[in-house]
């Protein structure tokens, strides 16, 4: 089949490039000319693990192209994917102008196609609000008198985990109200379903549009309930470890989103949980449950400032009370395996201790780059996560990359001032730190402090 996929973002790139690998056509397109010029090199603009591989192979069989005009494609294709933007509004929500910019333009390349040609599929895979469907088919309609049809169909893919995600789906869900959309579409899936397994499902548009918001504001949910249950474990002298092994254990609940961390961030929960609240407030509906997910939230990710207040008695009223301290921030990125630092909580930890006169040495495995676009010299940077810690009066992990757990401790010991470490991810046991001498606060266990 032939496809469009417009937006070259983490959505557009992963789904053009995992198009082109179950054997489409694929055109990538993006407005930014530098993204696309880039991508035409065969590098990546993201880090993703695994997305350098497939853009390669495809770009070098000729399965997948990219180019800034959107009307390069359009005549032939079979579906055209929105995957732009929808970042949130100031009265949060989600900002739409992005995605009926492409629809508008769309409209008005469909005069390239011929009056008899099948129905384009025009695919709304950006996370959008309830009636985007309708509201997306109104604006191409208002440029053309050509068949086409707009489906919902929703990503569920992780960044870090994009590709697998994308070609072993768990489901597809698809808001489509013909048998021609349902088919160009399952034609696209199928080779994925076929490898996962996962499961197929028809709805009206409506209802996918409402499915992706659902799930992530459940998963969000269980993020904030477990946090809560974390530091209420702290608070009574329990363990969270313990806790969550054994109610992940009730196949009623599951295990998955049940581990305590420093608040979600990244660039869906945050916001899509601010578009379904105002989509509640719209439709008269409120969303209690959402509200106090978003509250929590903002509490959670205030949790390793709090405890380093506590460390090293910071009293409110006395000004940069952490003067002459320096800390070592390991991970930037809001979650492991990726560069994106969207809503990252350590960017608020940054703030934090800076505004409490602390100087910071920040490492991550890919944000870098990101970090020092955002925030220049507010930080210092270390290009390993042992130089991070030379001469710090504490290390403070954030993000849960694999090579901080696997860390030679001793070694860091050495480069630190004190054995002070506050773990924002569980990383290690307390026991376990007891025993190598160190000071060690985590989320839902005890506090170890060296003798
Ligand atoms: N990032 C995720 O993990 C994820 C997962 C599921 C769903 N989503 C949703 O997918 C959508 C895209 O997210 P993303 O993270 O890929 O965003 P992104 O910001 O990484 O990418 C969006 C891309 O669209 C391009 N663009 C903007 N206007 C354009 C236009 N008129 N024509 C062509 N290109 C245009 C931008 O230049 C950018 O490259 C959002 O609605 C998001 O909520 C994201």
């Amino acid at each position: 089949m032939q496809v469009l996929v417009i937006g070259s973002g983490y959505v557009g790139l992963v789904a053009a490039t995992c198009f082109a690998e179950a054997g489409h056509q694929v055109l990538g397109i993006d407005v930014d000319a530098a993204k696309v010029a880039t991508l035409a090199k065969g590098e990546s603009p993201i880090f993703e693990p695994g997305l350098d591989d497939l853009l390669t192979k495809h770009l070098t069989s000729g399965a997948l192209r990219f180019t800034t005009d959107l009307q390069a494609g359009i005549a032939e294709a079979d579906a055209a994917f929105i995957c732009v933007g929808t970042p949130q509004s100031e009265d949060g929500s989600a900002d739409m102008k992005y995605v009926l910019a492409v629809a508008s333009q769309i409209g008005q390349a469909m005069a390239l196609r011929g009056k008899d040609a099948k129905p384009l599929i025009v695919v709304d895979k950006s996370t959008v609000p309830v009636g985007t469907a309708a509201r997306v088919h109104a604006e191409i309609a208002a440029h053309t008198d050509r068949a086409f049809e707009v489906v919902s169909n929703p990503e569920f893919l992780r960044e870090g985990s994009a590709i697998s995600d994308f070609l072993e789906p768990d489901r597809v869900v698809v808001g489509c109200r013909t048998d021609h959309a349902e088919a160009v579409m399952k034609g696209l899936y199928q080779p994925f379903l076929d490898r996962s397994g996962g499961k197929w499902f028809r709805m009206d548009p409506p209802s996918a549009e409402l499915t992706k918001y659902a799930a992530n504001a459940m998963l969000a949910l269980r993020i904030s309930f477990i946090n809560e249950i974390a530091n209420l474990a702290e608070a009574v002298g329990a363990d969270v470890d313990h806790v969550k092994t054994a109610i992940g254990a009730d196949h009623r609940i599951g295990p998955a989103f049940l581990n305590p961390g420093p608040g979600f961030g990244g660039s869906c929960f945050p916001k899509d949980l601010q578009a379904l609240l105002k989509v509640g407030r719209e439709y008269g509906q409120p969303m209690m449950t959402l509200a106090t997910t978003v509250e929590a939230n903002r509490h959670q990710k205030q949790v390793l400032l709090r405890k380093v207040k506590a460390h090293f008695h910071v009293k409110a009223g006395v000004p940069a009370p952490l003067k002459g301290r320096r800390f070592a921030l390991w991970g930037l990125a809001f979650k492991a395996n990726t560069d994106d630092i969207r809503e990252s909580m350590a960017l608020e930890l940054i703030d934090g201790l800076v505004n409490l006169g602390a100087e910071v040495v920040v490492h991550d495995f890919a944000a870098m780059d990101a970090v020092r676009a955002k925030i220049g010299d507010k930080v210092r940077y270390a290009a390993t996560p042992l130089e991070a810690c030379e001469g710090a009066d504490a290390l403070l992990i954030a993000t849960e990359w694999p090579d901080y757990k696997a860390a030679d401790l001793e070694t860091i010991a050495k480069a630190l001032k004190a054995r002070c470490l506050f773990d924002g991810r569980n990383l290690f046991r307390p026991e376990a730190m007891e025993a190598k001498g160190w000071t060690y606060h985590s989320l839902g266990r005890r506090t170890v402090e060296a003798k």
